[in-house]
C-alpha cells in the first residue's frame, strides 16, 4: 500500500484549509513607519520608496488617520531635520520635527500609539548614529548620553514608546535611567537589539537623508555572518538593561534570529520589514512580475510563523485592509 500517509487530505479544498490554518497576522500588531520632514509644505514622495511620503509635521496625522481606518493603530516616527551638525543637536531639541509631529498626531488622532525612532544619524552632518571623535571613531559613551536626551525629548512631547536604533552599547540603560529620572517610568523601550549592518536599508537612507558621509556602520551594527549567539548576547543585554520589547532587523532574511528571540526570551519580539524589502516588492510588482498583495501577505505570515509578535512594515495600511 503506497502512499500510506496522505498529507494532501488536509489541503484538498479551501474549506479544509480554512479549518486547519494556524497563523494569522492582525492589523493590531502592525506598526507603520512614517517620515516627517522639515521645510516642505506638501507631502513629497520618497523616490526610492514608491507610495511612501515625507510629511510636513503639521500633516503628520494624515497617514496616521488613513492607517487607523484600516485598523493599524501604531506608528514609528522618523524625523528628517533641516539642520544637521557634528553632534546632532536637533535630535534632542524639544521642539524638533519629531516632537512637533507627535503633538500634531496626538491632537488629531488620540487613538494612535506613537513610537519614535531614536538615533543620531539623521541629525549628524557626518551621518553616523553616534558622535565621531577626532580619530574618526564612533564614541560610544558620549553618544548614549545624547541618545538618551533625544528619547527624553520625544517622551516629553508625548511619545508612547521609544525605539533606539543606534546600536551603541549601554544605550538602553542610559535611556531607561534618563526616562525614569524625569518621571517617564511608564514609557516602554522597544530596542533594535539585533540590528544587522545590511544593504537592505538602502532606500531608507535616501528617505532619512542619513547615509554616512564616510565609512559604514559595520563598527556598531551587527555582522550578518556571525551566528545567532551574537544576537542572543544583544537580546540578553538589552533586556537586562530594561528593554520591554526586542527587535530583529531586517525581516525576511533574518527569520532564524526572530525564531531564536521568540523561543529564548520572555518578552514580545518585533521584526522590521525594512525599506529594501519594501522597495524590492514594489519594483517587481510595478513590472508585473509578482503579485504585491500575495507576496506581502506571505511575507508577513512568514514573520509571524517565525515568532514575531509585532511587525513593522511600510505596507501596514494596505496590509491592514487585506488582512481583515
Ligand atoms: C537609523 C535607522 C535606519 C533604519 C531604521 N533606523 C537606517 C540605518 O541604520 O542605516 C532602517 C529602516 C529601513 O531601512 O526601513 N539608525
Amino acid at each position: 500500500m503506497f502512499p500510506t500517509k496522505r498529507p494532501r487530505r488536509l489541503r484538498v479544498n479551501h474549506k479544509t484549509r480554512r479549518l486547519v490554518r494556524q497563523i494569522f497576522v492582525k492589523p493590531q500588531n502592525l506598526v507603520y513607519p512614517i517620515f516627517v520632514a522639515e521645510n516642505i509644505e506638501e507631502p513629497k514622495e520618497i523616490a526610492a520608496m514608491p507610495n511612501q511620503m515625507h510629511w510636513p509635521p503639521e500633516m503628520a496625522y494624515v497617514p496616521v488617520q488613513k492607517a487607523i481606518n484600516n485598523n493599524v493603530y501604531s506608528f514609528l516616527v522618523f524625523g528628517v531635520p533641516n539642520h544637521k551638525d557634528e553632534s546632532g543637536t536637533e535630535a534632542y531639541n524639544e521642539n524638533n520635527v519629531v516632537c512637533r509631529a507627535i503633538k500634531n498626531i496626538k491632537k488629531h488622532c488620540p487613538e494612535a500609539y506613537i513610537i519614535t525612532d531614536v538615533c543620531l544619524c539623521a541629525y549628524t552632518s557626518h551621518g553616523h548614529c553616534g558622535l565621531i571623535t577626532e580619530s574618526g571613531h564612533v564614541d560610544n559613551d558620549a553618544s548614549i548620553k545624547l541618545i538618551a536626551e533625544s528619547a527624553l525629548a520625544h517622551a516629553k512631547a508625548g511619545a508612547d514608546m521609544v525605539a533606539p536604533s543606534d546600536m551603541m552599547d549601554g544605550r538602553i540603560a542610559a535611556i531607561r535611567t534618563t526616562l525614569d529620572d524625569n518621571g517617564y517610568t511608564d514609557t516602554p523601550i522597544m530596542a533594535y537589539s539585533a540590528k544587522y549592518a545590511s544593504a537592505f536599508y538602502g532606500p531608507f537612507r535616501e528617505a532619512a537623508g542619513s547615509a554616512p558621509g564616510k565609512g559604514d556602520r559595520k563598527g556598531y551594527q551587527m555582522d550578518y555572518a556571525v551566528s545567532a549567539k551574537e544576537a542572543c548576547k544583544e537580546f540578553e543585554e538589552d533586556i537586562s538593561e530594561g528593554a520591554d520589547i526586542i527587535m530583529v532587523k531586517p525581516g525576511i532574511a533574518y527569520l532564524d534570529i526572530v525564531k531564536e528571540a521568540s523561543e529564548k526570551f520572555n518578552c514580545p519580539v518585533a521584526v522590521y520589514q525594512v525599506s529594501g524589502e519594501y522597495s524590492m516588492i514594489k519594483a517587481a510588482a510595478e513590472k508585473g512580475w509578482i503579485d504585491e498583495r500575495q507576496i506581502v501577505t506571505e511575507s508577513l505570515i512568514a514573520m509571524k510563523r517565525a515568532g514575531a509578535d509585532i511587525i513593522i512594515t511600510y505596507f501596514a495600511p494596505e496590509a491592514g485592509e487585506w488582512l481583515c
